[in-house]
């Protein structure tokens, strides 16, 4: 049976998730209401810019706003008259404590509440804790009107930015959480060729959290076997290649790197953390990919001071600052974490990316930033890549040796082709790319498997 149905749909929040949401959808067919507060961001929608980077968006989006299937509010009451469902795609940033901060969402959901007039589908794409369907639930029913029904349903988002418009368009599953007629509303949103997931609102919020936490494990372990791999002086990309074959674990997110961050991995580990303790449970499995993800970092900067002979005064070219390649998304960028540890040891860091956006307080992890990758590795001592940005890939080893004081080269993602660079004279290091500086002979020690000659003698042994 066909599910898909053209519909009017209210999105509440213009950011990466609501912005891909409302272009996707509107080019599925459905007509979108976008609700966006910000009023800076709401005016560059309305001349059919986009805020943010992300590669493909600015088209559909442009062509849904020309034909009209997009229409732009400043208030969820003017966007809702009409609107079948209404999809929340707000923030829910961390706390200090590691919990998710679900005030935006719950004055949201409240938003909805006062506006509706009729029975009103709310659904939750925004990443929540388990639970947070229900509560937000209740608050609904503190400011309905008496007669209007609402119901919350989860529909939790697992786009990556960068790619954001095709992984919407082709999701691994579409998760619903819910009972009764809002989930075959929900369903009948996507495409019929898209798989689907319905379970109950819980286990469906527990689901993103969970494939998060995942990811975030499978990153910090790749990072640990490729720290085995510099000191026994072999490739990590090979041993994780190996590992990666496995179809029980698959190669997905087995790369070394300086590690994970950005706008979900770190606050969805530390949410899951935050929930286990809230329900008097351990998550030691990732509280340790926590862990070793920070020590990641550590071991870089550890490695850098060593070859460099001290990074005190010394002047080190960050490329790349954004969370990983193809967005200019900064939040919780590994790469501005690690310039903030360059920078207590004593370096002065010249930051360069070609597309991100520092906030205010990340502006102090760098000591500048560069406008070009020759303005900022002009004096240098070392080079550390930080995103795996493609102009990176492309630099001239030589011409960048010319222009630098020193001949250091990190590349935390894997990027360069280490051995052009040692050929150009630089001392090229990489994570897990069995480097002079790691490797340490290995003098194995007599193991209990030594056989026990008195018994073969003896002529025990069959
Ligand atoms: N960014 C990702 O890659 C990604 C992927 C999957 C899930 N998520 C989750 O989706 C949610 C949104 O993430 P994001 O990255 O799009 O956030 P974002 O910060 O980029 O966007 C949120 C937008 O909502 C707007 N907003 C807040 N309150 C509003 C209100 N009451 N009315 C109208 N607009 C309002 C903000 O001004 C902002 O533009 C988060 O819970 C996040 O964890 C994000």
């Amino acid at each position: 049976m066909k599910r898909f149905k053209e519909s009017t749909i209210l999105i509440v929040g213009g950011g990466y998730v609501g912005l891909t949401a409302a272009g996707c959808f509107a080019e599925l067919g459905h007509r979108i209401h976008l609700v966006e507060k910000d009023l800076d961001r709401l005016s560059m929608l309305a001349k059919g810019e986009i805020p943010i980077y992300e590669p493909g968006l600015d088209e559909i989006y442009e062509m849904a706003l020309q034909s009209g299937k997009i229409q732009l509010h400043q208030t969820v009451e003017e966007g809702l008259f009409g609107a079948e469902v209404v999809l929340l795609c707000v923030g829910t940033p961390p706390m200090p404590s590691g919990d998710p901060n679900l005030s935006i969402i719950a004055s949201a959901a409240s938003e909805v509440a006062r506006s509706a007039t009729g029975p009103t589908f709310v659904v939750v794409k925004s990443t929540v804790p388990p639970g947070t369907c229900e509560a937000l639930e209740l608050i609904c029913l503190d400011s309905v009107r008496d007669g209007v029904e609402i119901s919350v349903l989860s529909n939790p988002e697992f786009l990556r930015e960068g790619r954001s418009v095709y992984d919407f368009m082709n999701p691994d599953r579409v998760v619903i959480g819910g009972e009764g007629e809002g989930v075959s509303k929900v369903a009948s949103l996507y495409p019929d060729e898209m798989e689907l997931l319905t379970l109950d609102r819980r286990g469906s919020e527990l689901i993103k959290y969970a494939s998060n936490a995942f990811l975030a494990v499978k990153v910090s372990f790749a990072n640990e076997v490729a720290a085995l791999c510099e000191t026994l002086g072999t490739k990590a990309q090979s041993v994780l290649l190996g590992v990666g074959m496995d179809s029980r674990i698959g190669g997905d997110f087995l790369n070394p790197s300086i590690g994970w961050g950005g706008s979900c991995l770190p606050k969805d580990t530390s949410g899951m953390v935050a929930i286990s303790k809230s329900l008097g449970l351990n998550s030691l499995v990732v509280e340790g990919a926590i862990e070793a993800n920070d020590d990641t970092r550590r071991r870089i900067v550890d490695r850098l001071a060593r070859v460099t002979g001290g990074l005190r005064g010394a002047k080190v070219a960050l490329l790349g600052l954004s969370f990983k390649a193809g967005t200019d998304d900064t939040r919780d960028s590994p790469a501005i974490y690690l310039a903030g540890l360059l920078k207590r040891a004593g370096s002065v860091v010249v930051g360069y990316d070609p597309m991100a956006r520092l906030h205010e307080s990340q502006v102090d992890s760098i000591s500048s930033r560069a406008s070009t990758i020759e303005e900022a590795i002009d004096g240098a001592d070392a080079i550390v890549i930080g995103v795996g940005w493609s102009e990176f890939g492309d630099m001239n080893p030589n011409s960048l040796r010319e222009k630098m004081a020193g001949s250091v080269v990190f590349d935390g993602v894997g990027i360069l082709d280490l051995d052009k660079y040692s050929e150009a004279g630089f001392v090229a290091m990489g994570i897990g790319r069995g480097h002079q500086d790691r490797f340490k002979p290995i003098i194995w020690r007599p193991l209990s498997w030594t056989i026990d000659e008195s018994a073969e003698a003896r002529g025990d042994v069959a």
